[in-house]
């Protein structure tokens, strides 16, 4: 399946996916690289390895409409099937997110329902959960809140400042963000009603 990745900085995520989808037997490809930020550190990332990259910048647009016309003008050009927002840092409209219904996926670093939104490990450390990780899902509407397709979670320690927990969080992120795209690719996690509906694996 061609996905395309969609960035607003560091691009570590991004990489993650690239190295795996690198793997001959990864059922996905990494077709197009799209920053909203011409400084993303990621665009060189994903250069350096040979994928192609573009950036649409919204300044460059009269309104955020326009904005994501031209992105999807962009993932089509590219062919792009599936949409993995790897800190891409823009609130999607719901025409775009309907556009591309059950095909978009976020990496959100919180343990989903919980910490929606921004400074989720400050605000797992303030509450002192034990408990805290990261969460792939589907991108509806509502945000960081449509359905789940993979976790991780990771101990909280009592020396933990946001640094050293985003770290320990951002290396599973690492892992659950191409398990996802594997079987969201693979048809094994598929949007269905709003829903996650996960298939076994044919014998
Ligand atoms: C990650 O923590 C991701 O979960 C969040 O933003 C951060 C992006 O980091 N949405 P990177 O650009 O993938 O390194």
């Amino acid at each position: 399946k061609p996905v395309a990745i969609l960035i607003s900085g560091r691009g570590s995520n991004m990489a993650a996916l690239i190295d795996a989808a690198a793997e001959t037997d990864f059922p996905a490809r990494v077709v197009l690289v799209v920053s909203d930020n011409a400084d993303a550190k990621g665009l060189i990332v994903a250069q350096q390895v040979g994928i192609a990259t573009e950036t649409i910048e919204r300044k460059g647009y009269a309104s955020k409409a326009e904005h994501e016309a031209a992105i999807t003008a962009a993932l089509r050009k590219a062919g792009a099937e599936l949409i993995c927002l790897a800190g891409f840092m823009r609130v999607l409209s719901a025409g775009f997110i309907g556009d591309w219904r059950g095909r978009i996926l976020n990496i959100h670093p919180s343990l989903l329902p919980s910490y929606r939104g921004l400074d989720p490990h400050k605000r797992a450390l303030d509450d002192g959960v034990l408990i805290h990780g990261c969460s792939v899902h589907f991108v509806t509407e509502e945000l960081d809140a449509g359905p789940i397709v993979s976790q991780g979670a990771v101990p909280v320690l009592g020396d933990d400042t946001e640094k050293t927990l985003a770290a320990r969080v951002l290396g599973v992120e690492h892992r659950i963000y191409p398990l996802a795209l594997k079987m969201v690719a693979e048809g094994l996690a598929e949007f269905a009603g709003g829903r996650v509906r996960f298939r076994h694996q044919p014998q």
